[in-house]
């Protein structure tokens, strides 16, 4: 039996890597991405992956997106919530739509996205839920108290969803990644990122691939007793 697995920001970084991984593993997967046509068009050509559109910020579009794509491929046994955006800027320059679109999506989607399926989940009595936090989210980052804070949001959000849903036969965990080799890291400037990966134990950054590997463990029908953790992918930055 092919489970299927939707994986949101899936045609871009750590979801792409997530996305193949789940597929070469026997996954049907479907990517959802936003934004860029090119981007989700290129990788669907590449990998076989169908990519579909749109924002998981919007409930609405959430609850359309999930019955359409449950109407095509089956039920969503396996979800990884992954899409997720920066806007960095220190507290005292930040504005207030800065704050609340990156809460709105990187928060906000984790309930959107979980909520379009948990019914689903509860009534088959089967479900795989990965939420991608951040070390920035259990360390704090200067530069990022917008995106710090939805992703601490997002560890306790999964604890309390875990306890809701462990007797269902649904598991909730996160994955708290270090920086990684992505566009969104990408972004940050040299002088700033030469600073972090000096705090690195590993001394690198991390690549996608291998965050991508801590999602598919968490998914697997044998992960059922795992429930409610964070695991930590971060080179040991920082140890909780
Ligand atoms: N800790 C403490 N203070 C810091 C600091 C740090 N890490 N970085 C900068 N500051 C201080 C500076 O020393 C400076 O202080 P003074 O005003 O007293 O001189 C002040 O902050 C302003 O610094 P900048 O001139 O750099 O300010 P800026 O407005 O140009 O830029 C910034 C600020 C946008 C936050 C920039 O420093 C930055 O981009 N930092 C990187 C933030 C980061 O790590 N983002 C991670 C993105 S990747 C990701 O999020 C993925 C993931 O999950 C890991």
């Amino acid at each position: 039996m092919s489970r299927v697995a939707l994986v949101t920001g899936g045609v871009t970084g750590i979801g792409a890597s997530t996305s193949k991984l789940l597929k070469s593993n026997g996954y049907t997967v479907v990517a959802n991405y936003f934004g860029n046509d090119q981007d989700a068009d290129g990788f669907s050509r590449e990998t076989g992956i169908p990519s579909r559109a749109w924002n998981v910020g919007d409930f609405e579009a959430c609850q359309r997106e999930t019955a359409a794509i449950e109407a095509e491929f089956g039920p969503i046994e396996v979800l990884v919530n992954n899409a997720g955006i920066t806007r960095d800027a220190m507290l005292h320059k930040m504005s207030q739509d800065d704050w609340q679109h990156v809460i709105d999506i990187d928060l906000g989607g984790c309930f959107n996205m979980c909520r379009a399926v948990i019914e689903g989940m509860r009534e088959r009595r089967f479900g795989r839920i990965v939420n991608i936090s951040s070390v920035n989210g259990q360390s704090g980052q200067a530069g990022q108290t917008n995106y710090s804070a939805a992703k601490a949001g997002v560890i306790g959000f999964t604890k309390a969803l875990a306890l809701e849903s462990a007797s269902r036969n649904i598991t909730v965990n996160a994955v708290a990644p270090g920086y990684t080799e992505t566009s969104m890291v990408d972004a940050v400037p040299q002088k700033v990122l030469d600073g972090i990966v000096a705090e690195v134990p590993v001394g690198r950054l991390a690549e996608p691939e291998e965050i991508a590997r801590g999602v598919l463990f968490l998914v697997a029908d044998e992960a059922g007793f795992l429930t409610g953790m964070t695991m930590p992918i971060n080179g040991g930055k920082y140890l909780a």
